[in-house]
């Protein structure tokens, strides 16, 4: 069964052909990175009209890199929720005129789910239950993963999401956006015992995140060395031959990422401890981390738990998740009709 796949939800336009669930037929991607990049951020006005220019181009690149005509698909997915609701709109529209123009089922799906499915398209020895850790720009949730699609929310980011931090730390440091891939790369030329940023709510005892603290901590701390005049900007981490209270933009980043991946793998072990899980997948653009991979992979281990990540195109937003999960779906029965709406919240737990 061939299911076309859209997705709109933040800065990429990307569209899918995926037959029975798993088998990837095509996965188009505009990236709009480059628009957003001198604002520092997504800018949710552009976003949407970004994607109204694209969206059109890329389904059908989508179905011809796939050999696939429309004739041949049996359903449409589309991201209805969550994400910016200016950008879900794009997609939700395009996804209908089409639904009811090739007279196609249309299934209406939750993003975040979309991101969890990305492993199992993947990873045949993935087992339930498994622990889930979506990571990204917009969005840091750990979830219970059961048999059937079924899904227990352990809990999320109470503020920032680990990816917008990581974006808003390169921003303090000069480095551009997205952030996350050169800090990442940054942290390796560093010390991340160098200073010592906090880890809120690493002992809650819940699932609950809160990353804005280590953001403002991270800020006060490159203000406070650059009016000092220690901090070494750039990227060079050469501070040896002055004054030994510089610091370096390598220690900053390898510290701050730290903090935040100390966090992130010590919920993750503790959810899969608690649940008995023997899985703990990682996705959303932030899975691609070094240090959170590495990290989790050596606490896992511990544990006898299993970590998987899917490669990088099924990791970042794309369609082939969002047909993917369509699948799963629809043989769940699922259907929805052309009065399909877009939602800018939806927990994965609830259908709308
Ligand atoms: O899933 P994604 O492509 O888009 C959404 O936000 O939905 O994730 C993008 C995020 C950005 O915040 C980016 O800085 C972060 O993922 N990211 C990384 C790395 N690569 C991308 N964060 C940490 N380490 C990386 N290697
Ligand atoms: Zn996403």
């Amino acid at each position: 069964m061939k299911i076309l796949g859209i997705d709109t939800s933040c800065d990429e336009t990307a569209a899918a052909v995926v037959a029975d669930g798993r088998e990837v037929l095509s996965n188009v991607v505009a990236s709009q990175v480059e628009a957003h990049q001198e604002y520092g951020g997504v800018v949710p006005e552009l976003a949407s009209r970004k994607h109204i220019e694209a969206i059109n181009y890329i389904v059908s690149r989508a179905l011809a890199e796939a050999e696939v005509p429309f004739k041949d698909l049996e359903a449409i997915a589309v991201t209805n929720r969550p994400g910016l609701i200016g950008a879900l709109l794009v997609g939700v529209a395009a996804a209908k005129s089409l639904a009811y123009c090739h007279n196609l089922p249309l299934l209406g799906i939750n993003h975040i789910e979309g991101h969890i499915y990305a492993n199992y398209m993947v990873h045949d020895t993935l087992t339930f239950p498994h622990i889930c850790l979506t990571v990204s720009g917009g969005h840091t949730q750990l979830v219970e993963v059961h048999e059937g699609w079924q899904y227990k929310v352990l809990g999320g980011t109470q503020d920032d999401a680990a990816g917008e931090v990581y974006d808003k730390v390169a921003k303090y440091l000069g480095l551009g956006f997205p952030g996350g891939k050169v800090i990442d790369d940054l942290a390796q030329k560093g010390n991340p015992s160098a200073i010592k940023f906090p880890r809120p709510m690493r002992n809650s005892g819940d699932y609950q995140f809160s990353f804005s603290g280590i953001k403002t901590s991270v800020r006060y701390f490159v203000e406070k060395a650059r009016r000092a005049g220690i901090l070494v900007e750039g990227q060079n981490g050469k501070a040896e031959d002055t004054n030994p209270d510089m610091v370096t933009v390598e220690d900053i980043a390898a510290s701050f990422q730290a903090a935040v991946v100390d966090v992130l793998v010590y919920k993750s072990l503790h959810a899969a401890k608690a649940t008995g899980a023997k899985a703990i997948t990682l996705t959303g653009g932030v899975a691609a981390n070094s240090e959170l991979r590495a990290s989790l992979k050596a606490a896992a281990t511990e544990i006898g738990a299993e970590v998987y990540y899917p490669p990088m195109n099924l990791c970042t937003d794309n369609g082939a998740m969002i047909a993917g999960i369509a699948y799963q779906k629809y043989q769940q029965g699922l259907r929805d009709g052309l009065s399909l709406n877009a939602a800018a919240n939806g927990s994965i737990t609830q259908r709308k």
